[in-house]
């Protein structure tokens, strides 16, 4: 057994240990799983019969640490182009947090990308952040309806930039990806056979776009482009070579597209093993560390 991302978390670390005590297969459950102590906003579900993401709530942030943190974030916008705002806030924030790191951003000139779910993300499209990224999911969370179209894709992200944010770039999983701004909505694609993992494709694919600064077209088919990058790898992948898919973005979108990826189960659902149910409607973005547990 081979553990890599050290160091490993606490709970990745008695996974790791439990493992040695028994095999994990395809299918197992939590019941085959050893005593593994948890906390009730942990998650952990396998991506791949032998990749697993473990999902750990983050330490509790004091009112001190929180103030000496934006100063940290404030004191570096100096030389920045954007400031991503992504993940699930820890405890003891609150959670128009975002948008208060919106504003931070908007006063020093930086442009502020927010990557996360929920009432965060619900709170700050009040600060008109310049990017969204939210998944379908997410998608469906921030409207109140699942998307089944792409065309319905489109109707929700214009909702979300009539409720604040400026430019829209939801993710679709297999099926690409639409970026609806002032200028319309695209659509892409980038169709990858032999997905490996999906863990923190969303985090590569907002990576890519933020990378490119050649047009709107250009940045969507670089973020379309990282994604598959991300997907054909175990563990999260940053990178800007070429991911050896095609890559299609057109504004001519068919918006009677069927999702075919949407009954996907989101994170939370996916979880095959459930540590600690009550926090089970968090998803990935309660990430704070990644173990990953190789046979
Ligand atoms: N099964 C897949 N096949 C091809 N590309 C994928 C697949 N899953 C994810 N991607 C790529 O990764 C991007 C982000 O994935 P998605 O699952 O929508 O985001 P998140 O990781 O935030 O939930 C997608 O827009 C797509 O480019
Ligand atoms: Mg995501």
């Amino acid at each position: 057994m081979a553990c890599r991302h050290a160091p490993l978390s606490p709970l990745a670390d008695q996974l790791a240990r439990s493992y040695n005590r028994c095999s994990l297969r395809p299918g197992w459950t939590q019941s085959s799983f050893p005593s593994v102590e948890t906390s009730a906003a942990t998650s952990a579900y396998p991506t791949r019969w032998n990749c697993y993401q473990i999902n750990e709530p983050g330490p509790s942030l004091s009112a001190a640490e929180r103030d000496r943190l934006i100063s940290a974030v404030a004191s570096n916008l100096g030389a920045t182009n954007w400031l991503v705002c992504a993940g699930s806030l820890p405890t003891g924030v609150r959670d128009d947090w975002y948008g208060e790191l919106v504003e931070l951003g908007r006063r020093h000139g930086v442009q502020v990308a927010v990557d996360t779910s929920g009432e965060p993300m619900t709170q700050s499209l009040h600060a008109r952040p310049d990017v969204v990224k939210p998944n379908v999911h997410e998608l469906a969370e921030l409207t109140g309806a699942m998307p089944s179209t792409l065309g319905e894709v489109i109707e929700a992200a214009n909702e979300v930039r009539h409720r604040g944010a400026r430019t829209v770039l939801a993710s679709l999983g297999a099926d690409g990806a639409v970026l609806v701004d002032a200028d319309g909505a695209l659509w892409g694609h980038a169709p990858v056979t032999g997905v490996v993992s999906t863990v923190g494709a969303g985090d590569a694919m907002l990576a890519g776009y933020l990378s490119c600064r050649h047009g709107r077209a250009q940045a969507l088919a670089t973020a379309l482009q990282w994604g598959a990058a991300a997907v054909q790898h175990e563990g999260t992948l940053f990178s800007p070579s070429d991911s050896g898919v095609e890559v299609t973005v057109t504004e001519s979108v068919d918006t009677s597209r069927p999702l075919q990826d949407r009954d996907r189960p989101s994170t939370q659902k996916r979880c095959r093993l459930s540590i600690g149910l009550t926090r089970m409607t968090g998803n990935q973005h309660t990430l704070r560390s990644t173990g990953r547990i190789r046979s």
